[in-house]
């Protein structure tokens, strides 16, 4: 049978994909890394329907593999002779521990099928929650910064496991970065908080990431036009100057698309 590799989204339990409930609601047993997780799946799921995994809180590579081994010795039966599920917040290849099990399950149990349900991932969710738009022509990269790292490069980047904002934001500051914050973004569990003042996080939160952003990345859009100089709306494409309703017209701004965005 299958190990479903299942993605919950962000912690709202309203944010798992109508895929992933299936593949929950029909496993035999469903393995949790953490109690966030365990919180979400158990809205679908019986508790009695919970396995069990030890995780071990280290940084000690050897007791890593070992507890990943353990892990794996006990997944493998159970997505040989029924359907089992391994749960993650967000998507379950992005930043996962999903990674570790897969990789462990390949080296000592390579008969174990494995299926993977994408779900809502935090490098999505942020973009809604802090009102980031990522429009057609941008980038974006992706970074780890804990322990006050800053890294810097790419106009745009959202930065994963953020454990002292205040040194991040002073970094990338004086790199010419504007930042913003976002804390346990579509949670159930503990407080949301979006802000760009980074002393509000100066209480070491493990959900917690940043957007940061020179100035100047923004792409030029075509339905900028729409938009007057004092911040306003115009109403008509009448309004806009000559040059800008030009654009519009053309598809300037949709650069590299010849369908439109769905
Ligand atoms: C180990 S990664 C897991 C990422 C997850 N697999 C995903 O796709 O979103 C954990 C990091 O993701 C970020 N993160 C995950 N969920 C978050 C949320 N709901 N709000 C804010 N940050 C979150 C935080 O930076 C956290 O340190």
């Amino acid at each position: 049978m299958t190990l479903y590799g299942v993605g919950l989204g962000p912690g709202d339990p309203e944010l798992i994909t109508l895929k992933g409930r299936r593949a929950l609601e029909s496993a035999d047993v469903v393995y949790t890394p953490g109690r966030l997780s365990r919180s979400v799946a158990t809205e679908y799921i019986d508790e009695n329907r919970l396995g069990d995994l030890d995780f071990p809180m280290t940084r000690d590579e050897e007791k890593l593999r070992r507890a990943w081994r353990d892990a794996a010795e006990t997944v493998a039966p159970a997505a040989r002779d029924g359907d089992a599920a391994f749960v993650t917040l967000g998507d379950p290849n992005v930043y996962s521990t999903f990674g570790h099990l897969r990789r462990t399950l390949d080296a000592f149990h390579p008969g174990v099928d494995v299926e993977l349900v994408p779900g809502v991932s935090a490098v999505t969710a942020f973009a809604s929650a802090l009102d980031v738009e990522v429009a057609a022509g941008g980038s974006l990269a992706l970074h780890e910064a804990a322990n006050g790292a800053a890294p810097t490069g790419p106009q745009r980047m959202i930065l994963f496991k953020i454990t002292d904002a205040p040194e991040t934001a002073r970094k990338l500051e004086a790199a010419g970065y504007e930042v913003v914050f976002g804390r346990r973004l579509y949670m159930e569990q503990g407080e949301t908080v979006v802000t760009d003042d980074p002393t509000d996080l100066a209480e070491r939160d493990y959900y917690t990431l940043a957007y940061a952003e020179q100035p100047g990345a923004r792409q030029q859009r075509a339905t900028d036009a729409f938009v007057s100089a004092d911040g306003g709306h115009v109403t008509g494409i009448d309004d806009v100057d000559e040059e800008r309703s030009e654009g519009v017209l053309c598809g300037d701004g949709l650069a590299h698309r010849e369908v439109p965005d769905e």
